[in-house]
């Protein structure tokens, strides 16, 4: 059975290779940008290849977006049967210095955006008794993460892996909710010092994306390794 996967930010860096991955293992994907032009690039970059995915425009910090984009799918007939939340900004302000706007950016796009997407998606999965949601955290999201540079980055992180336990509970064993935390990985955000290459960054998303039926929910991931909250 064909799976139609939705990933957020994934038109560039780790969210694009979670694409190609998750339409490489056979899925249809939906590859979501902020930016509708930057979407449709980087969706042809892999239809050109042979794979099976389609653009649209989702900015998950804009509730209008995340609605749009759920009505085209439910027109088109497409079901989300997995949700990749990838989508995020790195804010490398601290929290006592950082400025409310700044503050409020980040809690949108990286925490707030994640709860639209799901409460957009989730329903459907739970209703059809078979979902996948991914959320890609960080280690930053640790409580008492010794990073104070990153600490803006760190909370709403820290807030994702609590809404990933609380959709957890209340989606029900038959979608597996998890958090993943990629490694330092070399992409815009990352760096090009990151030792982990996008395609290594990709690779526990996209595991937990495809869990077997008898596949852990409720967890924190890296390496595929269950590490804690
Ligand atoms: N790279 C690392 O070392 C590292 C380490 C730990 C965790 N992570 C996590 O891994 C995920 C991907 O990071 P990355 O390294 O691939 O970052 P990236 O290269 O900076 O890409 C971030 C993606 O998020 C998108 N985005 C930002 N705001 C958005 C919004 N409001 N709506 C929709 N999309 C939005 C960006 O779109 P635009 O192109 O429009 O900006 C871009 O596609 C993030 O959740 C990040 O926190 C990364």
């Amino acid at each position: 059975m064909t799976r139609t996967a939705l990933v957020t930010g994934g038109n560039r860096g780790i969210g694009y290779e979670i694409c190609r991955q998750l339409a490489a293992a056979g899925h249809t994907v939906i590859l979501t940008a902020r930016d509708a032009r930057a979407g449709v690039r980087a969706a042809t970059s892999l239809t050109d290849q042979g794979l099976d995915v389609r653009a649209e425009q989702l900015d998950v910090s804009d509730p209008a977006s995340v609605a749009e984009c759920a009505k085209r799918l439910a027109a088109a007939s497409l079901d989300v049967d997995v949700l990749v939340n990838n989508a995020a900004i790195y804010t490398t302000t601290s929290l006592l210095r950082i400025d409310e706007d700044a503050l409020m950016e980040t809690v949108q796009i990286n925490l707030v955006g994640a709860w639209r997407t799901a409460r957009a998606f989730v329903p459907g999965m739970r209703a059809r008794r078979w979902g996948r949601v991914v959320n890609v955290s960080t280690g930053y999201a640790h409580v008492g993460s010794e990073a104070p540079q990153a600490g803006a980055y760190g909370l709403t992180k820290a807030g994702l892996n609590a809404l990933t336990r609380m959709i957890a509970a209340e989606a029900g064993p038959a979608v597996k909710v998890n958090s993943m935390s990629p490694g330092w990985v070399a992409t815009r955000m990352g760096g090009a010092g990151a030792p982990l290459s996008p395609q290594e960054g990709a690779d526990t998303a996209v595991w937990l994306a495809t869990l077997p039926d008898d596949g852990p929910t409720d967890g924190f991931f890296y390496e595929r390794q269950p590490i804690p909250w």
